[in-house]
Order: C-alpha cells, then sequence, then structure tokens
C-alpha cells in the first residue's frame, strides 16, 4: 500500500459529562466535523510527522531518536509509536503521517480523541494490524489518558463507533435519536483544558463526597431519562432535562462567564434548553430550539461575538476515505 487516509468525527456530549468518569450514564453523539490521517510510503528513510493544525512537522532518522526527541506536548503520539513497537513489531521507516483537525482544540468537541482514533486506525490499515473498532477504541483510549488523566473512556468509542450512544462504565449501546432533534453548538472561544477540569472535580469530591456524589447520581437518572426523549425526539422534555443537567454542573463550578453569556441569550431568544457540553470552564454551548427559532438564536449569538454550527449526526464514525 502506498497510502492510506482515514476520517473520525467530532463528537457533542448531550448529557452527563464528568458524571461518567464516575461511572454514571452519559450521551454523546458523534458529529460532522472531521480529523483526518493520512499515512504514505516516503524515499526518505525517515519517520515524517505533519500536524498541519500545529504548523509542525517533525523529522525523525529512527525510531529511537522519534521516543527520546518528540515533544512532550504530544506524549500521546509517541506512545502510539512505542506501543505498536513493542507490539507488533513496528519501525516505520519511510513514511510520512499528517494529522489534521477541523475541530478546534479545547472547544469540548473530541478533537484529541478523533485524532487519535483517525491515527491508530490509519496505523492499522497501512500495516494490516486487523484490529477492529473496539481494538481501535481501546487503543486510542490509551492514548486518550495521556492527554487528559482519568478519562471515561467516552470521547474515544463515541469518535471510533459514530452515531449516538449511551455511555457507562467502558460499555455503550447505540440510541437512535429522533431525526427532528438539532442542536446548536456554540463556541465560548474559550478554550478548556479537560484535564484540568477533571481534576479540579476530583478535588472537590474529595472536599465533599456527599454533595458530589449526589449531583453525580441525580445527573446519571437525567441521562436515563433522556434517552427516552431523545428516541421519542420529544423538544421540551429534551430541553428541560438539559436545562436541570446544566444546574448540576453549574453547582459543581463548572461555569464561567462567557458559557453564562451564550447559555443566557439562547434562553432568552426562546432556547428549550442549554447548556455546556464537555469539560466546562470554556469550550462549546450545545442548545436545543423549536426549528422556526434555530436562525434568530444563532444570529443574536453572533451578534455577541460567539460562532454557531448546527449539529449533523456522522453514523459512520471512524473509515477509510483513500488508500492507494
Ligand atoms: O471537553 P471534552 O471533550 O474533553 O469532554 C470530556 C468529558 C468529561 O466527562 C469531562 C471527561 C470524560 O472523559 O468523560
Amino acid at each position: 500500500m502506498e497510502s492510506v487516509t482515514t476520517i473520525s468525527p467530532g463528537k457533542c456530549i448531550l448529557f452527563g459529562e464528568h458524571a461518567v468518569v464516575y461511572g454514571y450514564s452519559a450521551i454523546a453523539t458523534a458529529i460532522s466535523l472531521y480529523s483526518s490521517c493520512t499515512i504514505s510510503k516516503s524515499d526518505h528513510e525517515t519517520i515524517s510527522v505533519n500536524l498541519e493544525n500545529y504548523d509542525k512537522i517533525y523529522e525523525f532518522m529512527t525510531l529511537n531518536e522519534l521516543a527520546s526527541s518528540f515533544p512532550e506536548q504530544f506524549n500521546q503520539i509517541r506512545y502510539l509509536f512505542m506501543s505498536l513497537h513493542n507490539k507488533f513489531n513496528l519501525n516505520f521507516n519511510n513514511i510520512k503521517i499528517t494529522l489534521k483537525s477541523s475541530i478546534m482544540p479545547g472547544s469540548g468537541l473530541g478533537s484529541s480523541a478523533s485524532t487519535a482514533v483517525a491515527l491508530v486506525s490509519a496505523f492499522n490499515e497501512f500495516y494490516g494490524l486487523n484490529l477492529d473498532k473496539q481494538g481501535i477504541s481501546e487503543v486510542a483510549f490509551e492514548m486518550e489518558k495521556i492527554v487528559h488523566g482519568s478519562p471515561s473512556g467516552i470521547d474515544n468509542t463515541i469518535c471510533t463507533f459514530g452515531n449516538s450512544i449511551i455511555f457507562q462504565n467502558g460499555t455503550y449501546k447505540f440510541l437512535k435519536m429522533h431525526q427532528d432533534l438539532k442542536f446548536i453548538i456554540t463556541d465560548t472561544n474559550i478554550e478548556h483544558d479537560t484535564k484540568l477540569a477533571i481534576n479540579e472535580i476530583k478535588t472537590l469530591r474529595e472536599e465533599d463526597p456527599k454533595f458530589v456524589n449526589n449531583i453525580f447520581r441525580n445527573i446519571g437518572k437525567l441521562s436515563k431519562a433522556a434517552k427516552r426523549e431523545l428516541i421519542k425526539g420529544n423538544k421540551k422534555h429534551v430541553g428541560e432535562l438539559m436545562n436541570r443537567n446544566q444546574n448540576y454542573l453549574s453547582s459543581l463550578r463548572l461555569v464561567n462567564q462567557e458559557i453564562s453569556k451564550v447559555i443566557n441569550t439562547a434562553r432568552m431568544f426562546g432556547a428549550l434548553g442549554s447548556k455546556l457540553t464537555g469539560a466546562g470552564l470554556g469550550g462549546c454551548v450545545i442548545t436545543i430550539c423549536k426549528d422556526k427559532k434555530i436562525e434568530n438564536i444563532i444570529s443574536q449569538l453572533d451578534k455577541q461575538g460567539f460562532k454557531s454550527y448546527l449539529t449533523k449526526i456522522d453514523n459512520q464514525g471512524v473509515r477509510i476515505e483513500k488508500k492507494e
């Protein structure tokens, strides 16, 4: 094989972020924003890694050199090389890797998981490793642990399998969300740090376990109730559950001024529900409303400098886009 390109969707957590890290249910949907990875044979004996979003190209003479000098910021990529070397005895000479993503890092839309999944899948295809989707997701999960500390695994799962899922304790079930449901995703323009947010919740839980565990239990119940409403397509009920979920996230101190501004604007112009999505303290907000209100809410948010995007579900998950 000369070259392979894979793509993997981004994601949006509809219900249950943070509680999912502690074993409660959460719901996520794959969205049609993509990360892609191309691996090609090259004439040079080197290993070349082009990280387009960071405007960086790294070139290594050997795997040893890669192991000792790959920048720490991308430790998860170094880990992947070394882990595939140990498991499959690969040396990676004469290859050129290009990674790019249309998902902003720190936006809560799964840029790191989606990039990891695309990269693992490209290695899988290029070297014939025979991993199935579950296997790809598991390797991407190991990479996610390096980036985020103790993630739940929901991000790598949804980016691998696509569609919408209800996820709990490492296992998932697909859920067929009603086709009429669309969510407005709005960027607060504040990059968030998932690892930091997870750690802050961990500290809060150590300080007041009763309070935090009680919130998590309630969020878990909301996710289960939301599953039924998402299938039925009852926007009003979905919106109410989103607002309740948001209140809990607010009690966990995950809301900042920009998140509040977006949510208040959306609600002022007729949203049925609005909440942060992902780790919080920045990132994105999701909103549900009647179809006739979508345009105005998006335009009102735009006037305040917040760009929005209307969800389109990705039904396939990671896949091969091109092979030569
Ligand atoms: O903001 P993101 O996309 O990194 O979302 C992380 C969601 C959390 O529940 C906070 C963490 C996790 O691994 O589930």
